[in-house]
């Protein structure tokens, strides 16, 4: 039987590409779509740990992933207050902000896995540029106005492969889906330990 990862997402378009990365290494990934306590901390790395605390099957293999928009010219808006800003502000509010300044910005994300040999965190990031305006209907959140350095299409026009291939989060599910081929992986059993390890 494949081995299966549980993935806590409230976020379809998450599980959508994380399943083509690890589905084609021959992981089956479950879709969990309970709500964790989204803490609002200043690192994803603090946010995804804090997650993988909280999970109600904690002896059955669990992943979480938090990831961010960051932009040099607004401090690094709005980083970690992501989810919040596109909800709020929309992305017509982060093109205002940019209006005038420089576009370029960076996707990161931390895929957090955690079974009984503790918590792993690997990150992910790609670098780009806002675009003037809105693009693309594939994708989701941010995907309309960012377009990855080297491309002239937003990640919202490319298809879910595609954008896995040169995403943050497709660089970090992959890191993941090594660490496991390296170290191997586990059947599901009573969690024991929960020391927290930055692999990458
Ligand atoms: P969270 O990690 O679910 O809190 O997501 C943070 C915010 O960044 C959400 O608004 C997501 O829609 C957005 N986001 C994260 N990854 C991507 C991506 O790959 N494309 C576009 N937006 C993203």
């Amino acid at each position: 039987m494949a081995p299966r990862v549980f993935f806590y997402t409230s976020n379809p378009g998450k599980v959508h590409e994380v399943e083509l990365v690890l589905g084609d290494l021959g992981y089956d990934v479950v879709w969990r779509k309970a709500e964790l306590i989204e803490p609002q901390m200043d690192s994803l790395e603090k946010v995804a740990a804090f997650k993988l605390m909280g999970v109600p099957e904690p002896d059955s293999p669990a992943m979480v992933e938090d990831s961010g928009l960051f932009i040099p010219s607004l401090g690094g808006f709005p980083g970690v207050y992501s989810a919040y800003v596109l909800r709020t502000v929309g992305l017509d509010g982060v093109l205002r902000l940019v209006r005038g300044k420089d576009r370029a910005a960076e996707f990161r994300a931390v895929v957090g896995f955690r079974d009984d040999r503790g918590v792993q965190l690997f990150t992910g990031a790609v670098r780009g540029r806002i675009a003037p305006s809105p693009r693309g209907k594939n994708g989701f959140g941010y995907d309309p106005i960012f377009i990855p350095t080297g491309y002239r299409r937003t990640t919202a026009e490319m298809a879910s492969e595609e954008k896995n291939r040169l995403s943050h989060r497709g660089i970090a599910v992959r890191k993941l889906a090594q660490w496991l081929a390296r170290e191997g992986t586990r059947p599901p059993r009573r969690a024991r330990t929960t020391s927290v390890r930055n692999v990458a």
